[in-house]
């Protein structure tokens, strides 16, 4: 099993509603997107919807799988010609019967452990045309210091139950070393791969934030 409920009781009581693009997000796509008109993007995991009107404003054909029913509402609501495009879901069990040029994850298959994320991925490799990209923003590093909170969940790489931190109450998170990474997107090219810590000061001492950014291609 992939998705955690809690997301659902977050998204309920109003919470992780970021609705303005992640600022690595948008570089890496308009780096990486495929040159042509109303190429086909899947979204693992929309959220809130953050990143939705940038990718409409690419003209690109935007498809999504979220888990959350109460999000995914609000955003028929907001986005009603999206309707039949954004599907609640459990993507490491179902991704759409299509194929993309572009998947992009940002933060969210990272919120599953080691066998869901293995399956999800196979199946994405698969929905991918060849030479079609597989962006991954934020996944969880090792090197965060929330590594260390809460306790295993199904593998080692995965936690739960991280009480006092930013994933209290968000279910599972996933954290790799680069070994890890390279392991998991074994059926890719990797294009490129960069390591982000961010050591905050003020107003909590020394809460190191790692993430890793990507961009894989179906070879
Ligand atoms: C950290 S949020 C990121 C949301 C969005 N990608 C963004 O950048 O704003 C993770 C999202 O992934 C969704 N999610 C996590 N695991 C999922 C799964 N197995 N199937 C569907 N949705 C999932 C959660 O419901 C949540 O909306």
């Amino acid at each position: 099993m992939g998705f955690s409920n809690e997301w659902d009781d977050k998204y309920q009581d109003n919470t992780h509603m970021s609705v303005w693009p992640w600022t690595n997000l948008v570089s890496l796509v308009m780096r990486n997107k495929p040159q042509k008109r109303n190429f086909k993007i899947l979204e693992l995991g929309c959220g809130a919807g953050a990143n939705i009107p940038f990718f409409v404003s690419l003209e690109a054909d935007y498809y999504s799988v979220e888990g959350s029913k109460t999000i995914v509402d609000k955003l028929h609501h907001r986005f009603p010609y999206l309707k039949d495009n954004i599907m609640i879901g459990d993507f490491t069990d179902f991704i759409p019967e299509t194929q993309f040029d572009l998947i992009v994850d940002r933060a969210s298959l990272t919120c599953n452990h080691e066998e869901s994320i293995i399956k999800s991925l196979k199946k994405c490799h698969e929905r991918l045309n060849v030479g079609g990209k597989y962006i991954g923003v934020d996944w969880f590093s090792t090197h965060h210091s929330d590594y260390k909170k809460g306790i295993q969940a199904e593998d080692v790489w995965t936690r739960k139950d991280m009480v006092g931190s930013g994933f209290e109450g968000t279910g599972r998170a996933h954290f790799s070393d680069q070994n890890h990474l390279m392991e998991l997107f074994k059926a890719f090219e990797v294009k490129s791969l960069s390591h982000s810590v961010l050591t905050e000061k003020i107003p909590t001492l020394n809460t190191t934030v790692a993430t890793w950014n990507f961009v894989m291609e179906k070879v």
